[in-house]
């Protein structure tokens, strides 16, 4: 294997020998974070709802030369947060840094929209976050340092109908974020949030087939040409480009930037 070949392993990389949480780590934009972070040289910690293939997951973490562990987490469970971070703790030591990615998706006509499911989107959306947020800080003021990465959405930078829960929660995402990041600011602590615009995962055909019925758009891929019309890059964004800035914000080269909410969208929205 040639030196450009060899994962970058704990002792190279912007983040070699942190410790990272990662919520919705399983798949979609979490599980690049963890892939591109531990390319890096992070250890990864991985939590989500969906257990099943987390050891899979782990396993391509560990194939970078790292260390990588994993728990089933409802981030909507106050003592399983605490439980999971413990783990992280127990695991590597601390906690360097925390991406909050877990997160839900659902349209329906506001008129008619359920009131459970409005109580879901944020229980998981805004409540995880909080939760998640809260129990590794309490860890990390002490030691006056870590990164926290919340993922929020262009939804939270606009509205758009038959969407209220999501965009709700994703505007909610924001304030959490800014407000945190103005009290942990004494504690040398950055937190920052991150708004992509359409990202090809499981959540967006969530989108597409949970909207397209609502603007009668025919079928998804007619409803995903019409979106990218508004795109002015025209494209979609790829969950790797969501990884970078994640490595950015997590790494000491955003030292400096708290309380911030980057858009990387395309163009779709403008800062
Ligand atoms: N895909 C997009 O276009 C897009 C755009 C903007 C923002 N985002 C945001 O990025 C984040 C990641 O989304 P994605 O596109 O990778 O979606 P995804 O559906 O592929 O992944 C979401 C992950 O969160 C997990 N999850 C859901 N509920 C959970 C819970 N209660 N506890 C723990 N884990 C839970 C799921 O099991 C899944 O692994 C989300 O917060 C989403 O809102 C996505």
């Amino acid at each position: 294997m040639s030196n450009e070949q060899k994962p970058a392993g704990k002792l190279a990389g912007k983040l070699a020998g942190k410790a990272a949480a990662i919520t919705g780590g399983n798949q979609g934009i979490g599980k690049a974070i963890a892939l591109e972070f531990a390319a890096q040289g992070a250890n990864i910690f991985l939590m989500d709802r969906k257990a099943g293939t987390l050891p899979a997951v782990a396993a391509e973490v560990e194939a970078l030369g790292v260390e990588a562990g994993h728990c089933e987490l409802d981030v909507t469970q106050p003592d399983g947060v605490e439980a999971a971070m413990e783990a992280v703790e127990e695991r590597f030591g601390r906690i360097d840094i925390l991406v909050n990615c877990a997160g839900v998706f659902q349209s329906h006509r506001f008129l008619e929209y359920p009131l459970e499911r409005w109580k879901l989107l944020m229980d998981v959306n805004v409540t995880g976050t909080f939760l998640c947020c809260q129990s590794a800080l309490r860890r990390m003021v002490p030691r006056r340092r870590g990164k926290v990465i919340n993922l929020s959405s262009i939804a939270g930078r606009m509205g758009a109908p038959y969407r209220a829960a999501y965009y709700a929660s994703k505007h909610a995402v924001i304030g959490l974020t800014r407000s945190v990041a103005m009290e942990m600011a004494e504690h040398g602590i950055n937190v920052n949030a991150i708004c992509p615009g359409m990202v090809d995962t499981d959540m967006f055909d969530t989108v597409l087939e949970t909207v397209g019925p609502h603007v009668d758009a025919g079928d998804t891929e007619k409803l995903r040409a019409e979106m990218l019309k508004r795109v002015p890059l025209g494209r979609m964004i790829e969950k790797e480009e969501i990884a970078k800035l994640a490595l950015y914000l997590a790494s000491a080269d955003s030292d400096g930037m708290t309380g911030q909410a980057l858009v990387l969208s395309g163009g779709m929205v403008l800062a």
